[in-house]
């Protein structure tokens, strides 16, 4: 099939970012601040329908030096502009449409001729994740934004906070502080304190939406995979806040990383029942099944006599049928376990299902949109418990089930093994955290030893020099340092 080098350079360059970077910054700076004053918990509600009307006025509004325009240090209050434009890649969302690669994605995307010019900073699709996402200067008319120039802002202050139009002459008042989150929200701000609101918020562009989505299609023009982690995504955006309350707490790591599991599974699950959707309606030229669902490397690895996955993953699925949902669904099951509820015990037998009927060359559209349905019902009925702290034996447990267990289906392939280190590292951060122990250098050295495993190879834009094998001789080693 492919050769792995043909893979995207952005792609590569995305995944070690995932990899290395990112997940660097995670370990070593990723501990939770010490606690501040109690900051009240906020209820989220959907009111989309409601801001969309509103209007945006740009992060200039938000940037004079008596406002978010200090020179503090990052994190500093007053200074959150200097940070976001400085250090956060949001303030660059949208310039990067004039990049060479932007261009090459467009054009590939769009099928164009050699005298046709690509203009991705005017294209609607695109413009969607990387500028204000709102009616008047974005869905509606690009045109608006070659106009006033508020594209320029990429993702600012608004595109997560909530459109300004009806807060922004009042939030400074010392009154608004007397608000609640929900009154809040109905003047347009999002209620970006709240884990679950948080995690949701990011979903939107990071994992997509009906509106807005990064399908295969566009992936094979060029444009990086979307596999959001919420914990690791959050940890490595350049916070321009103080977590305050609840999430100051030693169990921030964990708490974000279950949250994130949960609220992406959800995300993931509406983005397919829409996809399965739009799969029958013969006026779109959507692709179905949609190959964004499934694991990348099942298709895109390098052909060996003795593969892995012919000595083990095909034991559990036909050889050859589609493994499906390998990034987002993968370890909810295990918290489903360790958090029971009447519909947490529905969730990994629909996901079953769900895995079955994906895996079928042309998977029946209606029963796919059905069944993904089904699904975030279940999660709903979940929610209260699901989103509650998970405690620290909870946490043990499921680290301790991560670090040693090496038979499970989980350990089987890239994504899995990657889902798998993106859990114990937040996991062993807060139980460290609850403990009051600080981080010990030698489960430092063996998780960046598996991060090293995650790593592609030097000419690979794949993992295909990865072996699970591998990976879980390492786990054993890790298996030793771990809580028992
Ligand atoms: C569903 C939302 C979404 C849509 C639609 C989308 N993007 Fe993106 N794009 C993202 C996200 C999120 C990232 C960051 C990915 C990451 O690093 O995890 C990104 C990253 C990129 C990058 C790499 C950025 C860098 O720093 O090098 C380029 C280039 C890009 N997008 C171009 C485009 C173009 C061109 C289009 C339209 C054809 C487009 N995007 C449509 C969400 C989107
Ligand atoms: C990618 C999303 C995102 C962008 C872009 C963003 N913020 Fe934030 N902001 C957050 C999150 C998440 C928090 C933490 C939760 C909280 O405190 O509300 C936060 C916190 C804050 C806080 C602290 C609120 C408090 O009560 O402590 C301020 C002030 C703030 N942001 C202002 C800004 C300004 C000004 C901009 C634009 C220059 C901006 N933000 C851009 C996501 C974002
Ligand atoms: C309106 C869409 C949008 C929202 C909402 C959003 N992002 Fe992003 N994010 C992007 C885009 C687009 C990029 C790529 C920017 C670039 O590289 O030019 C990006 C990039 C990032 C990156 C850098 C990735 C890299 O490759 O270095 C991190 C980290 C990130 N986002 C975290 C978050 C978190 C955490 C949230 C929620 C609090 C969030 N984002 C909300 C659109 C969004
Ligand atoms: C069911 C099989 C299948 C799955 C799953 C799949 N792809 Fe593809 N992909 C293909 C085929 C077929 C092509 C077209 C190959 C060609 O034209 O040479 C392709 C093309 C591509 C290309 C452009 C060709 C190249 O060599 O640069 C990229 C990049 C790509 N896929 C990335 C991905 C990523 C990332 C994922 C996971 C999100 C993925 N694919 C999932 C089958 C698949």
């Amino acid at each position: 099939m492919l050769q792995p080098n043909n893979l995207t350079e952005r792609f590569r360059r995305f995944l070690a970012f995932l990899v290395v970077s990112g997940l660097c910054a995670f370990i070593w700076h990723g501990w939770p601040r010490s606690p501040l004053a109690g900051q009240p918990g906020v209820a989220s509600s959907n009111n989309s329908a409601q801001l969309a009307n509103l209007q945006c006025l740009g992060v200039s509004s938000c940037a004079s030096t008596a406002c978010h325009y200090g020179s503090g240090a990052q994190g500093a209050k007053g200074s959150e502009y200097t940070t976001w434009a400085t250090l956060d890649k949001h303030s660059r969302a949208y310039n990067v449409l004039f990049d060479e690669l932007s261009r090459t994605i467009l054009r590939n995307y769009k099928r164009l001729n050699a005298a046709e010019a690509p203009h991705p900073e005017r294209e609607a699709l695109c413009l969607r994740c990387h500028a204000p996402d709102q009616p008047g200067q974005v869905l509606g008319g690009p045109s608006l934004i070659a106009q006033t120039g508020s594209g320029l802002d990429g993702v600012g202050c608004e595109s997560c906070h909530g459109p300004a139009e009806r807060w922004r002459t009042a939030h400074y008042l010392p009154d608004w502080r007397e608000k609640s989150a929900t009154e809040k929200e109905a003047l347009g701000m999002r209620p970006t304190k709240d884990l679950v609101a948080r995690a949701k918020l990011c979903a939107e562009c990071h994992i997509g939406t009906a509106q807005r989505e990064v399908n295969h299609d566009l992936i094979a023009a060029g444009h990086p995979r979307l596999n959001f982690e919420f914990s690791a995504y959050l940890a490595n955006m350049p916070s321009h806040w103080c977590e305050q309350g609840e999430n100051a707490r030693a169990d921030f790591p964990a708490r974000s990383w279950a949250v994130g599991q949960v609220v992406s599974a959800h995300a993931a699950l509406e983005l397919l029942e829409a996809r399965a959707h739009s799969a029958r309606d013969a006026n779109t030229q959507k692709a179905w099944p949609e190959f964004a669902e499934y694991d990348c490397f099942a298709c895109h690895h390098d052909l060996r006599d003795d593969t892995e996955r012919q000595n083990s993953v095909f034991g559990k699925r036909a050889p050859g049928s589609y493994p499906w949902g390998t990034w987002y669904y993968t370890l909810l099951p295990e918290i489903a376990r360790e958090k029971p509820a009447p519909a947490a015990a529905k969730i990994a037998d629909s996901l079953k299902e769900l895995q079955a009927l994906m895996a079928r060359p042309y998977p029946d559209p209606v029963a796919v949109a059905n069944l993904a349905r089904a699904t975030q019902d279940h999660l709903d009925q979940w929610a209260k418990t699901a989103y509650a702290p998970l405690g620290r034996a909870s946490l043990e447990s499921l680290l301790s089930r991560f670090s040693h267990d090496r038979s499970r289906s989980t350990v089987a392939d890239w994504d899995g093994c990657t889902q798998l280190y993106l859990a114990i590292v937040p996991l062993y951060q807060a139980s460290q955290g609850l403990r009051g122990l600080p981080e010990n250098r030698d489960v430092l050295a063996e998780l960046a030893g598996l991060r090293s495993l995650l790593q592609f190879g030097a000419g690979f834009n794949s993992p295909g020099n990865f072996h699970p094998q591998v990976f879980r001789k390492e786990l054993d080693r890790l298996q030793k340092l771990a809580p028992q």
